[in-house]
């Protein structure tokens, strides 16, 4: 820490959230006193260029963390297991993007904005919820306050961005291919992106829930702070690259009208959330428009006639961003501010 500025590794930096998280940090202006790459051996030695500055990828080990007050990871479940306990140990924040600890309960799992208050209770390790629940998290809080949330159903729709890299890569190659010839192979995901819709993501627990959905029922629960709220939720991958977009029905235990859903909505924070809803003159949310900007957007606003005091919301918003690293780096904001580094550093 050098001046209140921490110095920072990004954990997977050549991937999809990592190369987002030095974009934030540029355009957010987040300050540091230095900045370390790491990803697999695959990646050492590759240069990235930062801030006018060619920086060189280093392999992710046990012994990266020894000058670093600040790491924002994005490598998979697995490698954050393996590693973030050796980073708190050399006294490094972990803000972590992969599901390793999102459940623990010692972890706080936080969207900036909606749960603050439960960062001081860190003991290291912080967890970025996955990108499903972290869009769903302002409108549901802010309908919340409004009315009390007595059930919601969620059904998503989600861009192949969520599944990395290589998923966009395959998204594109099977595209064209599709297109050449009528037909395409998988090569690296084992999925049929292209002209698709897939009712799969993540693995199949023996509920016939997929993890992706229990991730967005349980991270719900931990954040909101509403342990049994009654919420259910299929996941679809749908072949768009950033964005996800979801449908969402919430059933509220006070009668509201749709006026009083739209102001609470409008008034929550305009830097998180927008009402975007104006259907005759073609007005709601798509992912092709909000990719690469920050609020989460809601649209379709309705009544849902089949059952009192319930709405149907179309939220939107860019995975990337809110649900990955701009949610991350929003955190470690906060960190610096409210002095929640670890020792070693203050
Ligand atoms: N994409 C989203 O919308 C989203 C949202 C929320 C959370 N997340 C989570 O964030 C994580 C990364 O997602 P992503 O979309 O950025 O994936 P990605 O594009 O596949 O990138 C994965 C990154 O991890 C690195 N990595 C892989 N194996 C490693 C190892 N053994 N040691 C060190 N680094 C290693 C990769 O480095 P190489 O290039 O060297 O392989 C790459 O930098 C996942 O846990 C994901 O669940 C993603």
């Amino acid at each position: 820490m050098v001046n209140n500025k921490p110095n920072i590794a990004i954990l997977g930096a050549t991937g999809n959230v990592g190369r987002k998280f030095l974009e934030i940090i540029e355009r957010r202006g987040f300050p540091f006193a230095s900045i370390k790459l790491l990803a697999s051996a695959k990646s050492a030695g590759i240069k990235v260029r930062f801030q006018g500055k060619d920086y060189i990828v280093e392999e992710a080990t046990k012994d990266s963390f020894n000058d670093i007050d600040l790491v924002l990871a994005s490598a998979g479940g697995s490698i954050s297991k393996e590693l973030a306990p050796f980073a708190v140990k050399a006294g490094a924040v972990v803000i972590d993007n992969s599901s390793a600890y999102r459940m623990d309960p010692s972890v706080p799992l936080i969207v900036a904005g909606i749960n603050n208050h439960d960062l001081k209770k860190h003991k290291g390790i912080i967890a970025n919820p996955n990108c499903t629940t972290a869009q769903l998290m302002p409108p549901l809080k802010a309908l919340h306050e409004l009315a009390g949330l007595k059930r919601v159903i969620v059904s998503t729709y989600q861009s192949v961005s969520g599944a990395g890299k290589a998923a966009m890569d395959e998204l594109h190659e099977q595209s064209k291919q599709h297109l050449n010839s009528g037909s395409y192979t998988s090569k690296t995901t084992n999925r049929k992106f292209a002209f698709n819709v897939i009712p799969h993501i993540d693995v199949f627990s023996d509920d016939g829930y997929t993890k992706e959905e229990i991730k967005v029922i349980n991270e719900s629960r931990k954040i909101l702070g509403i342990p049994d709220l009654r919420i259910t939720c299929t996941a679809v991958r749908v072949p768009v690259y950033i964005g996800h977009s979801e449908s969402v029905n919430v059933e509220l235990s006070k009668p509201v009208t749709k006026e009083q859903i739209t102001k609470a909505l409008n008034d929550f924070n305009p830097d998180m959330l927008q009402v975007y809803d104006d259907p005759a003159n073609l007005k709601y949310p798509m992912a092709i428009d909000i990719a690469g900007t920050d609020p989460v957007f809601v649209g379709r606003i309705r009544e849902d006639k089949s059952n009192p005091s319930t709405f149907n919301l179309w939220v939107v918003a860019d995975n990337l961003l809110i649900g990955a690293a701009l949610n991350a780096v929003k955190i470690a904001e906060v960190v610096v501010k409210d002095s929640l580094l670890l020792s070693k550093s203050s």
